[in-house]
């Protein structure tokens, strides 16, 4: 998909939205993308990726991605990706419609917005609720989420971990926005964009597209 192009002005400057230890960073700097911004909330997941990107293009940027407007110019962006879910972490649907807008006024003509998330609108019930994330021979993480309110859900996230042959129980909780795959598109498509829908895995993608000529 970010392969497609043949347009030169469009492997420029790439960014990357919660990039967590820099899973999409890293490919997108592989393909070609200079310079790469990797931009989380967290430091330590930002030293992981500075540990694995080499001689990559990748700068990371320790801030809010709500804050896209203050470290990109407009209209300078080939591609911004905010990908893994990390949408559903922003605090409300205006807080996704600005980060839209201010995605749509860093792209370049053509520039490219990169989206997968799990759309949590419809509500799971009973043993739907719980969700297997990962599992070794040392370390067991279980979701549970709990559909408390219409435009968030509560996830909990059960960790259990082998240390010194006892089994150690870690547990937290954290909201996540309920985006409805339509209301997401329609937003895209309202501020300006094309819109092309898919699947990533478990996870829907959507990729808008700003116009050629503006
Ligand atoms: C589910 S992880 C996805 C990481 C990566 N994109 C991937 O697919 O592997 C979400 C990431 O977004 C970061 N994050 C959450 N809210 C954020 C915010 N408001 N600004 C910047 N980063 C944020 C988290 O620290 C975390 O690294």
């Amino acid at each position: 998909m970010l392969t497609s192009s043949t347009d030169a002005s469009e492997i420029g400057l790439a960014v990357d939205l919660g990039s967590g230890p820099g899973f999409q960073s890293i490919a997108l700097a592989e393909l070609g993308y200079s310079p790469v911004l990797a931009v989380d909330t967290s430091e330590a997941l930002l030293s992981e990726l500075r540990s694995r990107q080499g001689g990559l293009s990748v700068q990371t940027i320790h801030t809010d991605l709500s804050k896209l407007g203050e470290f990109t110019s407009p209209t300078t962006a080939s591609v911004i990706v905010c990908m893994g879910d990390t949408i559903t972490h922003l605090e409300s649907k205006d807080a996704v419609v600005e980060l839209l807008r201010a995605a749509y006024e860093a792209l370049l003509p053509r520039g490219r917005f990169v989206l997968s998330y799990r759309d949590l609108s419809t509500e799971a019930r009973g043993l739907d609720r719980f969700i297997p994330v990962y599992g070794d021979e040392g370390k067991v993480m279980t979701c549970f989420l709990e559909f408390d309110q219409a435009d968030t859900v509560l996830v909990h996230d059960l960790i259990h971990s082998l240390a010194g042959g006892k089994w150690l129980f870690e547990k937290s909780c954290y909201r996540k926005l309920r985006l409805p795959v339509d209301w997401l598109e329609k937003s895209m498509r309202d501020i300006g964009m094309t819109v092309q829908r898919g699947q990533a895995g478990r996870l829907i993608c959507l990729v808008g597209q700003k116009p050629e000529m503006l």
